[in-house]
């Protein structure tokens, strides 16, 4: 039996709160604390479009967009890649989860075995816990978030994808990310932050706003470091904090 962490608590003071509409607004300490100097500027955004069904259709993949026929042509351009080796071992292309018209948009490493096998992002025990910090932000995995990674099919063994790897992969994401045009991208871990910005140091970077392409981008902790490090959730937590600022989300106050 897992052990309940700060996400719990936060989403067990979400549900009380709705029952007793107690006060959820963020105190001045919080905002000093939890706030960069620089707020990351809004990218300009057109009006998001209705979203996706909150249930999964039968049989349909995730994150699917009848309404945005590029994001299926991707999606299938991906399925038929074999621009590099992990194409020859993965079981299933993990293209993306979610709702490719949502406004927040996370990025992984890269399938784990769990992801491989059902060909969907964040489905095993990371995913399980990233599913809850969501929930902690007051957002809606499938119809609020789209959840994409570095790369699309498994490196065996659960290793970090290789520098090749990365490169074959970065354009499917870069395609994905200018159509889903979120308001706001999280990065989970070291990868996504060496390979979208080159940089190194999650541990320093963390909680400091970066910008790509006038996206405002948040690098927080991988929600598998996480279940080996539970007191970093608290870290993680101020980081999802500012980004729910950007949403004018409030997170519910902890008792
Ligand atoms: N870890 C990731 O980075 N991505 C997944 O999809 C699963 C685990």
């Amino acid at each position: 039996m897992r052990k309940p962490d700060i996400f719990d608590e936060i989403i067990q003071c979400l549900k009380t709160g709705e029952k007793t509409g107690a006060d959820t607004s963020m105190n001045e300490e919080t905002l000093r604390v939890f706030f960069n100097p620089i707020p990351p500027k809004a990218a300009a955004r057109p009006q998001a479009q209705a979203a996706a069904p909150a249930q999964d259709i039968q049989g349909v993949p995730p994150a699917y967009a009848p309404d945005m026929p590029e994001w299926e042509s991707l999606r299938t351009e991906c399925a038929a890649c074999m621009k590099c080796g992990l194409g020859r071992t993965r079981t299933n292309m993990v293209f993306a989860d979610g709702n490719p018209h949502a406004e927040l948009m996370f990025i992984g490493e890269g399938p784990g075995a769990d992801e491989d096998a059902t060909g969907v992002p964040f489905v095993g025990r990371a995913g399980e816990l990233l599913s809850r910090m969501i929930a902690a932000m007051t957002f809606d995995r499938k119809t609020e978030t789209c959840i994409a990674n570095i790369v699309k099919c498994r490196p065996p063994g659960n290793r970090n994808p290789a520098d090749d790897e990365a490169a074959a992969c970065m354009p499917y994401l870069k395609r994905q990310i200018a159509m889903v045009n979120p308001k706001v991208i999280v990065l989970l871990g070291a990868v996504p932050l060496l390979y979208l910005f080159n940089l190194k140091g999650i541990m320093r970077l963390r909680g400091h706003w970066l910008d790509y392409n006038g996206i405002p981008v948040m690098p927080t902790y991988h929600p598998a470091f996480l279940l080996r490090n539970p007191p970093a959730k608290k870290d993680a937590w101020a980081d999802l904090q500012a980004v729910m600022a950007v949403f004018g989300r409030k997170p519910a106050p902890r008792r």
